[in-house]
């Protein structure tokens, strides 16, 4: 694969921190919590930052961030656009909310609700369908790493998700890494097996969508990302941005990891 920094063309990747606070926050807490971050963030340059809190703290997010740089997400959706589907939420009713992002995937969401690589495409779809930015959330579990099978996971979770999409769909979707076993857990992948892991997957891209899109796509890496380890992981060249759970309930920390990925790349890679 070439490296990118040799490529010329005029587009750059931006880095991306999202922070993903998972079932946490209540509305008030959230609030609270976003107004921190925003004291801390609002004018920062160079990344885009994106806070991913419960559904039920979305509206809340909305207004409390109007006029700031920084972005909503949601966690996950449903495919269908409306219907008989109890507890679901659909891709119009997150935009409605003032979200631009939504989190595909999450290995949480695959394990412990059952969501199949076909799922997740179509999931993928509907978020496209109504102008949302998805994450998807790719990664191995501990024994398929060691049995040497990470590429062999992220290839099919790849394959299945992004089956039937097209190059200008796949233009608005970030790619996250986040090896199942450094989630939650404290025990982050190393730079070194984040950049190999997100080398194969922008190769994936290469080989299915061609060099140039794939150069223009984020891939971020999750899993226990700290203020501690996040330059590590940052200032490796495929690593475009980070996925934070635990550290962003933190405002503190939350902002050193933004600090850090935009330090790291401050000349944003040129595709
Ligand atoms: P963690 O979560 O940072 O708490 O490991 C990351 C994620 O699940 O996205």
């Amino acid at each position: 694969m070439k490296n990118s920094y040799l490529l010329t063309a005029t587009k750059m990747r931006i880095p991306l921190v999202a922070g993903n606070w998972k079932m946490n926050k209540t509305n008030v807490e959230a609030k609270e919590l976003a107004s921190t971050v925003k004291e801390k963030l609002a004018d920062i340059m160079g990344v885009k930052i994106v806070l991913c809190p419960p559904f039920t703290a979305l509206s809340t997010i909305h207004s409390a961030l109007k006029g700031t740089n920084l972005l909503l997400g949601a966690q996950n959706l449903h495919w269908e656009k409306e219907g008989a589907y109890t507890g679901e939420v659909s891709a119009k009713m997150l935009v409605s909310s003032g979200c631009k992002y939504v989190i595909v995937g999450h290995s949480e969401r695959r394990s412990y609700f059952g969501e199949s690589d076909g799922i997740i495409g179509l999931k993928l779809k509907a978020a496209l369908s109504e102008g949302l930015f998805p994450i998807l959330c790719v990664g191995e579990i501990l024994q398929e790493r060691e049995r040497n099978e990470t590429e062999k996971v992220l290839e099919k979770q790849l394959h299945g998700c992004l089956n039937g999409l097209s190059s200008e769909q796949m233009e608005s979707i970030t790619v996250a890494y986040e090896p199942v076993w450094a989630i939650g857990t404290g025990k982050n992948a190393t730079p070194e097996q984040a950049q190999q892991a997100q080398a194969f997957i922008r190769e994936f891209l290469t080989k299915k969508f061609g060099e140039e899109l794939a150069q223009q796509i984020n891939i971020i890496y999750g899993g226990s990302v700290t203020p501690e380890n996040s330059k590590g992981l940052l200032v490796m060249p495929e690593i475009d941005g980070a996925l934070v759970g635990g550290a962003s309930l933190n405002p503190d920390s939350f902002e050193k990891i933004v600090k850090t990925a935009q330090e790291s790349k401050k000349q944003p890679v040129k595709i």
